[in-house]
């Protein structure tokens, strides 16, 4: 008999990833499957960051690097942050990653243990609290509501704080909703945080470029009574369209950064050595292509938002960031996970339940546009006519 640890039975998952192999199931039987349930840009890595990739393995950059990244790739991140946000950051402070989400799970396992509450956003991505969970720690939702643009509210979240509270998890923009914590909101929720210097903050900013309609990111970096005790999660997986390069970095706090090192030293050595050196082709090379994928994501968006919220039941919101919408679907009369199984099974499109990211999704639907137009307007048309043909409810 094997004898697992009792935390594995903690872990969580990603529904994503499994909606992805139902429906590549689906498919290989034959049938037409419309994937919207994706959390990647359908956009190729644009080829100067591929190809620096492969001039790095041609110029035989085989070996280990040093555990937090390359010095270059570290001081092109420092100076990235300083073109988006005019903000100084030491290269010294960044730990380049395998994927921005290994920032996360070292972040929650260094101050997650049983007693610690640490708070996260939910509907939220669900690593969060799956990782929290893993860690022994007991996960807090900070609930985030459809009518504030899918925010927080800075005073409800402050009144959860505890003695016991070491990290708060924000993200904005926000993976499943899209949404954007406006500035009034976090200048409440920083000030706030002011009278407990105890508790941490995870700030994840992955999707920090993809914005649309003048909405703005306001990044917490731009904090100084946070800087202490910030760590900034972002990437490249999603601005360049790199997911599969697994390539992330983190701002760590001076406090922190040498033990957020040893976990890499402990976990995986370093980063891929030509994936570092794409990541800078990414960070220093044009902006055009990223500027290009935004442009296309927010036509996509009007199209979808328009098309969701005119489909029977369905009431959906206008996000300001990321690549998701989330639209209401309480009015159809079904659960989100029915409804995400009719709309795969009967209509071959992938959707993922709300609840997928927690319990107050319930009532929601994600899509993502990561899909072409032609693909997401048929998807709509399956929809509306499988929903003129479900018994009412
Ligand atoms: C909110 C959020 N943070 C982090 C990540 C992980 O990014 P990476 O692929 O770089 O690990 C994702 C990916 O879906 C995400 O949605």
């Amino acid at each position: 008999m094997l004898h697992m640890a009792a935390r594995m039975g903690m872990l969580g998952t990603e529904t994503a990833f499994e909606v992805l192999a139902r429906a590549n199931a689906l498919a290989a039987e034959g049938r037409s499957i419309i994937n919207l349930g994706i959390g990647q840009p359908d956009f190729p890595t644009p080829e100067h960051i591929v190809e620096a990739g492969r001039k790095a393995l041609a110029d035989g950059h085989h070996g280990y690097t040093a555990a937090n990244g390359i010095p270059p790739l570290r001081a092109a991140v420092a100076a990235d942050i300083f073109r988006r946000h005019r903000i100084e950051v030491s290269p010294d402070l960044v730990l380049v990653v395998p994927g921005a989400k290994v920032t996360m799970f070292f972040a929650i396992l260094m101050f997650g243990e049983p007693g610690a509450e640490i708070l996260y956003p939910n509907p939220g991505f669900p690593i969060y609290e799956s990782v929290i969970r893993f860690s022994g720690a007991t996960p807090v939702p900070m609930p985030l509501y459809e009518s504030a643009g899918f925010s927080f509210r800075a005073d409800e979240v402050l009144a959860k704080i505890t003695p016991r509270t070491r990290l708060m998890i924000i993200n904005s923009p926000a993976n499943p909703t899209g949404g954007v914590v406006p500035r009034h909101e976090l200048d409440r929720l920083v000030a706030g945080l002011e009278r407990h210097p105890q508790v941490a903050v995870l700030s994840d900013e992955i999707y920090g470029e993809i914005l649309y309609d003048g909405a703005e990111h306001v990044s917490l970096l731009g904090y100084p009574s946070l800087r202490d005790r910030l760590i900034l999660l972002d990437g490249w997986s999603k601005t360049y369209a790199m997911t599969g390069w697994r390539l992330g970095y983190a701002v760590w706090p001076e406090a922190l950064i040498r033990h957020a090192e040893r976990l890499a030293i402990n976990c995986h050595s370093c980063v891929n050595a030509a994936a570092q050196f794409a990541g800078i082709a990414a960070l220093e090379g044009p902006r055009e292509p990223v500027a290009r994928m935004v442009a296309a994501f927010a036509e996509r968006r009007k199209m979808v938002v328009a098309a969701l919220d005119g489909l029977p039941g369905f009431r959906c919101a206008n996000p300001g960031g990321a690549f998701y919408t989330f639209p209401n679907i309480t009015g159809t009369g079904f659960d989100a996970r029915t409804l995400q199984a009719e709309l795969l099974e009967k209509a071959g499109v992938a959707t993922i339940a709300g609840t997928s990211f927690g319990e107050f999704g319930e009532g929601y639907l994600r899509f993502s546009y990561a899909n072409s137009r032609e693909a997401i307007a048929e998807a709509i048309e399956r929809i509306r006519n499988l929903l003129g043909n479900l018994p009412s409810r």
